[in-house]
């Protein structure tokens, strides 16, 4: 779907369907709605329809103007309580409001710019910023491009398939400043970057093996002059990345440790930002074979490297200056002959020994070798990892909230906040040092899981040990959000996509080195 600019006073407004916000009665109407009622609008005015239109979140209306015009639908999407507004209710409302064109059929749409004034703590002013016009804008973009994404390619017949409005046009008076022609680009890359995460994700595990997943980074390099860097098993294991090689072990599919890095003239030097994504495109448990039920839905422990991907499919669409490098360990967890086993002892790229005592809990240790990898090559100025690591996290926090966990407070305080901004939760979880208790092995430095209970705890504790103290680190555990059992609106049923947004803003926080 298309972003288009038209640039017209309210009188001579022209669309297939014109999309109007409200929050929830009584509170109701926005300028733009009520300037439109007194207008050019008055025959929704008179309308039954505007009465039992009550505005409640995930409400969507369709009005038909009599005798058609140049405005022959309205579109209004509710917002819910004026006082518990949140920019994610916008979201949703744009994503449902554009679903909605898609089922009518309806192939040019078009939001007022307008209808984005009036909320509450909303200014003139455009900076990107909570609650500013453009914030809002973005939001309303974000909701109504990445609502409408729909995996389609492994239909042969997409009959079925939710149709796409062909263009979204957005109306103002005179024509768009360069500040929200800006934000309209952001949220084009935020889009392209969710939905690659989406589709890599969502995506068996016979297509999306690590092999694709160097295709895919291969792509991303070229298409924006990243750095790439692609490490087989053999190497791997000549380097000493032993925690990696071994989870690889019982698999026939080849591995890959997949390095990306994008460096802006002048910036080579610099610290980096360092995002790590958990990279295993299946995730069968291995020899600690998980039970068959949903055992398919374990095509999604790669979700982390693909949010990574999406992460860097917008900072490298953004262009933007800092210096970000990625890291994902890709491969299989299966349960072949050569697969490794409980008990066995491997030496990690630290130079740390680890015992196995459940070969499921593999995420840590892919995850271990790139921590320590990643600390010593690049000397990050932070590092954040981002895995659907343990199924703890679904007890703990459930399916809409990310665990977080890391090395310093503020800066869990910080994601946290970032996050939120851009209507991704995270809940920071304990690590005090206590919890190694549970890690200690008889004989190696420790093994991979704890029987003490608190799951997520135990897995970042484990990830902490290879991460140097003097580098600031936080770990994303989105085993709940990757995926979603239910439509969401903003997202289908199966892969969110849920982290791009976070990291990329993070990518976008870290332009000052
Ligand atoms: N990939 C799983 C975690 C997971 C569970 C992701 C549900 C998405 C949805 C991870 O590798 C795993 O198997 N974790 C184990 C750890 C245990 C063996 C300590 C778990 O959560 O049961
Ligand atoms: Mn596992
Ligand atoms: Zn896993």
């Amino acid at each position: 779907m298309q972003i288009e600019w038209k640039t017209a006073p309210m009188p001579e407004w022209q669309a297939d369907a014109l999309i109007f916000f409200a929050f929830e009665k009584p509170c109701g109407y926005l300028p733009a709605l009520k300037q439109f009622l007194g207008s050019s609008g008055k025959w929704l005015a008179d309308s039954a329809a505007l009465i039992d239109f009550a505005g409640k979140p995930g409400e969507v209306a369709v009005v038909y103007a009599p005798g058609g015009g140049p405005t022959p639908r309205i579109i209004l999407a509710g917002l819910g309580p004026i006082e518990r507004f949140e920019t994610e209710r916008l979201k949703f409302a744009s994503a449902l409001a554009l679903r909605k064109c898609g089922d009518l059929g309806v192939a040019r749409p078009a939001i007022p710019l307008s209808a984005l004034e009036g909320f509450p703590g909303a200014n003139e002013s455009l900076a990107i910023g909570p609650l500013t016009l453009g914030a809002l804008l973005r939001e309303t973009l974000v909701g109504a491009m990445a609502g409408l994404h729909q995996f389609q390619e492994l239909k042969s017949n997409n009959s079925a398939a939710a149709k796409t409005p062909e263009s979204l046009a957005l109306l103002w008076p005179e024509p768009p400043e360069s500040t929200i022609l800006e934000i309209v680009a952001l949220a084009r890359c935020e889009v392209a970057g969710i939905t690659l995460a989406r589709e890599l994700t969502i995506s068996p595990a016979n297509r999306v093996t690590p092999s694709f997943l160097v295709k895919t980074a291969s792509e991303l390099a070229g298409r924006f002059g990243f750095k790439i860097e692609i490490i087989d098993l053999d190497t791997a294991r000549s380097m000493g990345l032993g925690a990696f090689a071994a989870v690889a072990s019982g698999s026939a599919e080849p591995p890959f440790f997949i390095i990306l890095e994008h460096a802006p003239p002048g910036t080579e030097n610099d610290p980096a930002l360092v995002m790590i994504g958990k990279g295993i495109t299946f995730d069968s448990g291995g020899i600690s074979l998980k039970p068959r039920d949903k055992m398919e839905e374990m095509k999604q422990d790669m979700a982390g490297a693909a949010a990574v991907m999406g992460a860097f499919e917008a900072i490298g669409a953004a262009g933007l200056p800092g210096r970000v490098a990625a890291i994902m360990p890709c491969t299989e967890n299966m349960p072949g002959g050569k697969a490794y086993k409980p008990g066995d002892v491997f030496r990690t790229y630290s130079g740390r020994t680890v015992e196995i005592i459940s070969t499921d809990a593999e995420g840590r240790l892919v995850l271990c070798d790139a921590l320590a990898y990643a600390a010593k090559r690049f000397k990050p100025s932070l590092m954040v990892d981002i895995a659907t690591l343990t199924g703890a996290a679904i007890v703990a926090l459930g399916k809409e909230v990310a665990a977080i966990l890391g090395n310093r407070e503020d800066l869990v305080a910080s994601i946290q906040r970032i996050g939120a901004s851009v209507g991704e939760r995270f809940w920071p979880l304990p690590l005090w040092d206590f919890y190694f208790e549970g890690l200690k092995s008889e004989v190696a430095d420790m093994k991979n899981t704890s029987d003490r209970g608190a799951g997520t705890i135990h897995a970042a504790m484990f990830l902490k040990q290879f991460v140097p103290d003097q580098v600031p680190w936080a770990h994303l555990d989105i085993a709940g959000t990757a995926w979603t059992d239910k439509d969401t609106g903003f997202s289908r049923k199966g892969a969110t996509g849920f982290g791009v947004r976070t990291l990329f803003e993070l990518a976008r926080n870290n332009k000052c080195r």
